[in-house]
């Protein structure tokens, strides 16, 4: 692999989802309705970084997060993993690619075997990819559970998931995620159930794993200042697109696209004087069936101008790295 190389490179990746038809719209023959969950993104993620996707519920972050790990096929649009073509992958390759690459989900508790005593569920996905013999995976459990800070082990193997703290929970998770040594990981709002107070010791942990274990990720969270704090690089998407793109910091500090500073408006401050240039946003999400013809976001939209009725903005390079889809910067 040349190190320049991204870990991942999404490349116009589209995700439809028909949506069933009733039989009278079969008999009249009209035509098929799709969800467009993700909708014609581009997107590179580059080695150690943790690159962010924020938008609000619906607009595809998990479809973007499943369609780039293969457990959902796109609909179109091109996939490289290290700079092999990803959707060529078949049978060992595939085997192989899902060990380096995890995922990590919002609720422990659901993804979590309720019957198996941490040490089994931690140590399944050797047992799924043949590695180690007994003692071998034994070792590997130990230190895991160290490396995600439940230590001393030995008080945790014997316990199943409801006798844990949801913070514990989620280390277990990730356990899980760690023990294959991955290369890259989606972590899909993986905070978001937990406590105020055990959120930053997550997001550190995850943090510190990245250096240890050299890892990549692709974080979905609908929060920005998670976004902001552990985030290299921060995605905004909007009914499938992605809006605006560059730094985390500066997408946040230094938004362009309405949308991305009517998100950041709505973040809880404490002194709501210090919202500067603060832009209200218009209505609810539109449906991802019936997308408009122009922009998408035009209907609610402040700032809306005659063209963005017309003709869908193109994701344009306005500063240094930053990119934003937006009539207003043409
Ligand atoms: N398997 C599926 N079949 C049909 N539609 C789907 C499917 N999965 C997702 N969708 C639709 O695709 C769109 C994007 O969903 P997705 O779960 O990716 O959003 P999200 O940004 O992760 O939202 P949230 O913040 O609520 O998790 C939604 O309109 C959703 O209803
Ligand atoms: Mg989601």
């Amino acid at each position: 692999m040349n190190s320049s190389e991204p870990v991942i490179r999404a490349v116009n990746l589209k995700k439809y989802f028909p949506v069933r038809g009733r039989i009278f719209d079969v008999i009249r023959r009209r035509p098929k309705l799709y969800v467009r969950a993700v909708d014609d993104i581009t997107f590179d993620i580059y080695e150690r970084e943790i690159f962010g996707l924020a938008g609000e519920s619906g607009c595809g972050k998990t479809t973007t997060g499943k369609t780039i790990l293969r457990l959902i096929e796109p609909t179109s649009g091109k996939l490289f993993f290290k700079g092999d073509d990803l959707l060529k992958y078949d049978g060992s390759k595939l085997k192989e690619f899902r060990r380096r690459a995890q995922i990590i989900f919002q609720d422990p508790y659901e993804s979590l075997n309720p019957r198996m005593n941490i040490y089994s569920i931690v140590e399944e996905p050797l047992r799924i990819h043949k590695i180690g013999d007994k003692n071998e995976r034994l070792e590997m459990v130990f230190k895991v559970l160290e490396d995600v800070e439940l230590k001393p082990p030995e008080n945790f193997i014997y316990r199943r998931p409801h006798e844990l703290s949801g913070g514990q929970r989620q280390r277990v998770a990730i356990a899980r995620a760690m023990i294959l040594n991955p290369e890259f990981i989606v972590a899909d709002e993986p905070v978001s159930m937990l406590d105020m107070s055990i959120r930053a010791e997550i997001l550190n942990l995850m943090l510190k794993l990245r250096d240890e274990y050299k890892l990549t990720y692709l974080f979905i969270t609908h929060d920005l200042a998670v976004a902001k704090y552990i985030c290299s690089r921060l995605g905004i998407m909007y009914l499938g697109k992605l809006l605006e793109l560059g730094s985390a910091e500066k997408v946040i500090d230094e938004p362009y696209h309405p949308y991305t500073r009517a998100l950041i408006s709505a973040i809880p401050t404490p002194d709501p004087r210090e919202k500067i240039g603060e832009i209200p946003i218009k209505g609810e999400v539109t449906s991802p069936i019936n997308v408009p013809k122009g922009c998408r976001f035009y209907p609610r939209c402040v700032r809306a101008m005659d063209i963005c009725k017309e003709k869908e903005p193109k994701l344009m390079e306005v500063s240094k790295g930053h990119f934003v889809a937006c009539h207003l910067y043409a």
